[in-house]
Formats: structure tokens, sequence, C-alpha cells
């Protein structure tokens, strides 16, 4: 953790009643930099976004956003930050425009109207009803609202959930232009390719545990991302994982089905996670299993 860091969070926990969402949380953010939350549906990981925020107490832990406590955060503070929660609720009897002309007002310097319209790819929407927009559309309000005040620090909170491909395309430009000018921004999101194009490192979260942390594309630890080298001999599937594919490659010539493949963040992810859960799933797929053979 260094002074640069704009996000500090050590041993954080949140409970609602008895039960444990965020069980010590730990990890900082970096000035300038992306970083991404991941973890499976109830993993705490809006949670942890919600008390970084200011919008949620939470039980024990030390949390610092640029600076200041959240929970001691005045307007000052607020004014610095960009929010796009996970479900926002926006379903005003205002235009796009009329929003966000009116949320701009709230910022000392806020970004130009027209340039987030843009950004989000909602000109031809501008002048309908909020209430009017396709789902899709929302969201892109929801991201546009976020963005307006030119925040130093930008929490997403599953920005994209609801945009179509090409939507999402834009909306990592926009991030990219963003993170350009110097915003350091938390992202969280179940799409990894997402993921892993704009982000400069991330934590795994699952039970509320941070159980892996690191650069984007290190996380995991190097065993997870050694390639895989796979061909076909006498129509049978053979695979060598190798650190050195292209020395296996060039013994192998020039079989069938010759691939060389690197797992992927998903991959890595899944395994990650998988690692951590195996023992609630296999116990639930082991009684269904024995279910299937007694009707048999
Ligand atoms: N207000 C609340 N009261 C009680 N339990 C809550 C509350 N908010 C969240 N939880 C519980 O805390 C856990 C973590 O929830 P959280 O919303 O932080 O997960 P998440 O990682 O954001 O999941 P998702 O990917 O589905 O958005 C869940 O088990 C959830 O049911
Ligand atoms: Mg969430």
């Amino acid at each position: 953790m260094t002074s640069e860091s704009v996000v500090l969070v050590d041993d954080l926990h949140k409970k609602y009643g008895s039960f444990t969402a965020v069980d010590g949380v730990s990890f900082d953010i970096r000035r300038g930099e992306t970083f991404a939350l991941l973890g499976p549906n109830g993993a705490g990981k809006s949670s942890t976004i919600e008390i970084l925020e200011g919008y949620r107490d939470r039980t024990s832990g030390t949390v610092s956003v640029l600076g200041t406590d959240p929970e001691k955060g005045g307007l000052d503070w607020k004014a610095k930050l960009g929010i796009v929660l996970q479900s926002s609720g926006e379903s005003g009897n205002v235009t796009v425009r009329e929003q966000l002309s009116h949320f701009a007002r709230f910022y000392p310097s806020p970004r130009d109207v027209d340039e987030v319209i843009a950004a989000v790819g909602l000109e031809e929407k501008q002048k309908t009803l909020i209430r009017k927009l396709s789902g899709g559309q929302r969201r892109r309000v929801d991201v546009a609202l976020g963005v307006i005040g030119r925040p130093e620090l930008l929490f997403l909170d599953e920005p994209t959930t609801g945009f179509d491909p090409e939507a999402r395309r834009q909306f990592w430009e926009l991030i990219r232009r963003l993170k350009a000018e110097g915003t350091s921004i938390l992202l969280t999101t179940h799409y990894l390719d997402e993921a892993a194009q704009l982000s400069d490192r991330a934590g795994v979260i699952a039970g509320g545990r941070m159980v892996a942390l690191g650069g984007i594309n290190e996380i995991g630890g190097p065993d997870a991302r050694t390639p895989v080298v796979r061909w076909l001999e006498n129509g049978v599937q053979r695979e060598q994982r190798t650190t050195t594919p292209g020395a296996v490659v060039a013994q192998l010539g020039e079989p069938e089905g010759l691939e060389v493949i690197r797992p992927s963040l998903e991959d890595v992810y899944l395994q990650l996670v998988g690692d951590t859960e195996s023992g609630a799933f296999a116990s639930e797929a082991g009684a269904s299993t024995a279910k299937e053979e007694v009707a048999l």
C-alpha cells in the first residue's frame, strides 16, 4: 500500500444481522488504476463497494477513500466520486438530456452533456423520457450520470448488465478515455472478458473473503496460466501442458487439429472460485446423482 492509493481497505467486515457478508477483505487501488472486483453472486462485492461509496456502514475494519473515511465524507468528497450502483431504480419522468443537465449542476467541473450523451450512444434518445427507455438504454443513463461530474474515482457495479455487444464495446472505449485522463476506477462485472480488457489489477472474492489478488495477467499464479498444446494422434486427442508451447509445437511438426490454448481470465477465475466452492457443490452433486440412481 502506498500514499498514492486512492482506496485503502484493511480487514473489512460487514454483517447483516448474524450473517457475515464481508469477512476480512483487504486491498488497495492506486491512483489512475482500474481495479476489478470479481466473484460469484452473493460474494460481497456490492456490500464492499457500497461501504466505499458511503452508502452502507461497515461492521469493522479500516477504509479510506480519497483520504477520507466514507462514513465521514462531506459534499466536497462526494463531488469527487462517480457512482453507478448495481440497481439504480432510475425511472424518471424527465428526458435523458434534462436528467443529465440537472445532475451536471451539482458538480464544480462537470463534463459537457452532449459529449456524455454521445459517449454512451444516446444521441437519438436524448429527448425521450427515461421511463420510456429500454433496460439497456436506461443502464446507459446510469453510466452517463456516473461520469457527468468528471469524477476522480469512479465506482461501477456491474455497469454493462443488459448492454448489447456494440454498447459494451462503446462503454469500453469510454472507460479507456476516462483512464487516459487519469480517472481511478473500481469495476465489478461478471463478464470476465470485460475485466480482462479494462483492468490493471483484480481481486477475486468468494464467500466474503479475498481468494486471489494481483495483476490482471498474473492473478491465479503461473500454474493456472500454463498453456496447453492440443493435437490429434491417429484420431485420438492428446494434450500437453507446457510453459514452452513453441518448443512442443516445433517437435510435433504438423499434426492434425493442432492448437495452443492459453487459459483466459475466465478459465483462471472458474478454477479459483471452483476451488473455494467445490466442497458445497460436490456434496450437492453427490446427492442428486444418488437420487438419480435410485430412480433408475
Ligand atoms: N441489506 C441486506 N440485508 C441482508 N443481507 C444482505 C443485504 N445485502 C446483501 N446481503 C447479503 O450479503 C451477501 C452479499 O451480497 P452482495 O450484494 O454484496 O453480493 P455481490 O457480490 O454484489 O453479488 P452479485 O454478483 O449477485 O451482485 C449476500 O448473501 C446477500 O444476500
Ligand atoms: Mg452485487
